[in-house]
């Protein structure tokens, strides 16, 4: 049975405007100018936004493989900070449009990357795929995730979950919820439950973590083939079905406490016992787990807990990282040694236990994914599959730009029936 949803094309994305935050902890050139050689060095610009708390690690983790392999090179952190990359994908089309692009860039497996390789943004990585025999390290659906006729564009390190549950069990327990809720129904009364106790239902960040909860309660509601159906050719978003799961979202989001500045605050509210549930991917999971030098150091199964978002257990709502190498790269040849630590069963092994996700190869050494990872691990398995809109699958950057538009007017207005015909609209002008 063919499991993954097929890819998307896209158009060319147009410029959204500048906004540089600045690196991640680590070799740095002041913002907007490249860095080239340091003492002697050649730098690496890799190009991501693993800033904060959490997803640094995973980073941090493969650049110091990437390090000892490969002393002749800095590895230089070209971070911009901003969860879900949506400042730093503005800064990456820029430098795309203005021939000045980073070595390698991270970018979403699907739709998301078939825009960068149709804008001719990317160089064929068939060769190395060859070199290494990645196209049988990695599953054959997720190849054509990033391939466009035949032709291989970039590296995948990690397969991310989107639609995960995170709940606090000592506050579910206080609010009388005996167990992680399992349709859109319970979910509803159990946030009913601890608004009566006075504690945040449902915590909440900054606005495209809106729109990750919105795609879990479209998944949740509709069910899997007829989420899947909505990125297909003529798919109807004006359906009674559609409208019956925006008018959850809207009462759910009605719960939602103060918005925080970004996904780490809103989930450390959950691990710190001050609301009950986020919905948030799996990169939360390394934020809660990891040591507190850059993660919660929280106690798994006490301070936070997980289950599969209202409504869609036994689906895997998926996404994946994947690096680049971009046509007129400074250092191409620095690129590819980076390329070869995220395309190994070593770079992968050290950077996703760290990042929350499991690894994209087949052969990762099972061990090392315990406690969530392991049940990630075994859900994927067996799994059905949809594709995340936030993060890159399902849509392309366009069509996300207008979903993400529609959102906003719906966080400020409230109106379901709007925010229907905004999604319809973003649909009509960008499927393909
Ligand atoms: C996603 C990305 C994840 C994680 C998350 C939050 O788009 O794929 O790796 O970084 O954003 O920033």
């Amino acid at each position: 049975m063919r499991r993954w949803l097929a890819a998307v094309s896209i158009t060319m994305v147009s410029v959204l405007g500048l906004a540089a935050c600045g690196g991640g902890g680590g070799s740095t050139a002041p913002a907007g100018q490249s860095p080239a050689a340091s003492g002697g060095k050649q730098q690496v610009e890799v190009f991501s936004w693993w800033t904060g708390p959490g997803e640094a690690d995973g980073l941090q983790a493969m650049r110091k493989i990437f390090e000892e392999k490969n002393p002749n090179y800095t590895f230089f952190d070209a971070a911009v900070a901003g969860g879900s990359g949506d400042k730093a994908k503005a800064l990456l089309q820029s430098k795309l449009q203005a021939s000045t692009p980073p070595d390698t860039f991270q970018g979403h497996a699907g739709a998301e990357l078939q825009g960068y390789i149709k804008a001719g943004n990317l160089e064929d990585l068939t060769s190395l795929y060859d070199e290494l025999k990645l196209k049988d390290a990695f599953p054959a659906q997720l190849v054509e995730q990033i391939s466009v006729e035949g032709k291989i564009y970039s590296v995948p390190v990690n397969i991310h979950r989107s639609n995960v549950l995170w709940f606090n069990p000592a506050v579910l327990k206080d609010a009388g919820v005996a167990a992680a809720p399992k349709t859109i129904e319970e979910f509803i009364a159990a946030l009913e439950k601890v608004k009566a106790k006075g504690k945040v239902p449902l915590s909440i960040g900054s606005e495209w973590t809106v729109t990750h909860l919105m795609e879990s309660v479209l998944l949740g509601s509709l069910g899997t083939d007829a989420y899947n159906a909505l990125f297909k050719p003529g798919a109807d978003w004006n359906s009674p079905e559609v409208t019956k799961a925006l008018e959850s979202f809207a009462k759910i989001l009605s719960y939602a406490g103060d918005p925080q500045d970004d996904w780490q605050p809103a989930a450390k509210q959950v691990a710190d016992g001050d609301a009950a549930f986020n919905i948030m991917g799996d990169w939360a999971y390394g934020y809660f787990h990891n040591p507190p030098e850059g993660g919660l150091g929280k106690t798994s199964k006490t301070d936070f807990d997980w289950a599969p978002a209202p409504g869609t257990e036994g689906t895997y709502l998926w996404l994946s990282d994947s690096f680049t190498l971009p046509k007129g790269a400074k250092n191409r040849e620095g690129a590819l040694a980076w390329l070869k630590v995220a395309a190994s069963k070593e770079g992968q092994d050290a950077f996703n236990p760290k990042k929350g996700s499991i690894p994209a190869r087949k052969d990762a050494d099972q061990a090392l994914y315990t406690d969530y990872l392991g049940d990630a691990l075994k859900d994927w398995s067996s799994n059905k599959l949809a594709g995340s809109i936030q993060h890159g699958v399902a849509v392309n950057q366009p069509w996300l730009a207008a979903i993400n538009e529609a959102v906003g007017l719906f966080i400020a207005s409230k109106d379901a029936k709007a925010l229907q015909q905004g999604l319809a609209d973003a649909a009509t002008a960008n499927a393909q």
